[in-house]
């Protein structure tokens, strides 16, 4: 063997040896392989013997080498032969069956996404979608927030920078849509929101919303309810009511907030802390004002918007009593749905 032979030789020497060893099933297969690497007439023995047509140097340095690779097979053969338990874990027995894939399922939030998706285009709406990090133009001053209003407080809003917050809810969608299309718009647009609450049973630091929005000439409060009331029985049938009370909202006018009937019928539950009512979110006339930010014309355009809070509806639908079980991601609770 010549010079350059031997050296590659040397190197890939361990790497033969260990897939050698590693292969050796049992204490005869082990011995095998040591007298093959190690033995009298083995291959270190014949490449020691080779070294002698070396230069002094390369001779001194390569046996060295060689040296040090022996006893690290001969360590590795020790141990092996000490602990055969280990010997048998490394063989794969190629007939044993596989590890079963486990299915996943929706999450519920995603699943009662789908469910309200699905309702509202039986009923001629699209999606629509817009940034989670928006603009305090569209968050609140398209929407006809004023400077001072307390939804603009830090104590609700997460802000990311001072013109840039996570948006607190969906509606700044609306303003979005409306800017880039002329009447008739009817769109959904269902995302993520947030807003600087502490965790409890009935609120989140991020939640969803579906937002609606119907813009045309001759759209009244009495379309809106017939949507929402169309909307509520599609997901929980028909003996499921609705009923809207009076509020504010800076964005709708006149507005309202609307419920859906518990499903402890008023008998009281934790739920709805014992009124029979859970409220789903706010509704309204489009104010005027948002149309003319808009550049729509508030004389012959009319519309109705909604808001629509997502877990609540999904504990609705699945009683469900504390809001933080669909972020806790335990597959217990997960996989019930
Ligand atoms: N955006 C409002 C909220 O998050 C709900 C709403 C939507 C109210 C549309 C009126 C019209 O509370």
């Amino acid at each position: 063997m010549n010079h350059t032979d031997l050296k590659t030789r040397v190197k890939t020497l361990e790497e033969e040896f260990k897939w050698a060893l590693d292969s050796a099933e049992d204490e005869a297969g082990l011995e095998a392989v040591r007298i093959r690497y190690l033995g009298r007439k083995g291959i270190i023995g014949d490449l020691f013997k080779s070294l002698a047509s070396l230069p002094a140097e390369e001779k001194r340095r390569i046996g060295q080498e060689l040296n040090r690779i022996k006893h690290t097979f001969q360590s590795a053969v020790t141990s092996k032969k000490k602990t055969p338990e280990k010997r048998a874990a490394t063989r794969i027995d190629l007939t044993l069956p596989g590890d079963p894939v486990e299915i996943g399922t929706y999450h519920p939030i995603t699943t009662v996404l789908r469910k309200i998706v699905d309702a509202f285009h039986r009923m001629g709406f699209t999606v629509a979608q817009g940034p989670e990090v928006e603009t305090d133009y569209y968050n609140f001053e398209a929407l006809n927030f004023p400077k001072d209003h307390p939804a603009r407080d830090t104590q609700d809003t997460l802000y990311v920078e001072d013109e840039f917050v996570l948006r607190t809810h969906t509606s700044p969608v609306q303003v979005r849509v409306m800017e880039s299309q002329q009447p008739p718009v009817r769109i959904i647009a269902p995302g993520r929101c947030f807003r600087r609450d502490t965790p409890d049973a009935t609120h989140s630091p991020f939640f969803h919303q579906v937002e609606g929005l119907c813009v045309d000439e001759g759209v009244t409060f009495a379309d809106l309810k017939g949507v929402i009331l169309n909307f509520a029985r599609s997901l929980f049938g028909s003996s499921m009511e609705i009923r809207f009370r009076p509020s504010f909202f800076p964005f709708t006018e006149p507005s309202a907030e609307y419920d859906f009937s518990c499903f402890c019928k008023g008998k009281g539950c934790k739920t709805c802390k014992g009124t029979g009512w859970i409220e789903i979110s706010g509704a309204g006339m489009v104010n005027p004002k948002v149309l003319e930010n808009v550049g729509y014309d508030s004389e012959k355009i009319t519309g109705y918007a909604f808001g629509m809070g997502v877990e609540r509806i999904a504990m609705l639908m699945y009683e469900v009593q504390d809001i933080r079980s669909f972020y806790e991601n335990d597959v217990r609770f997960l996989r019930q749905f």
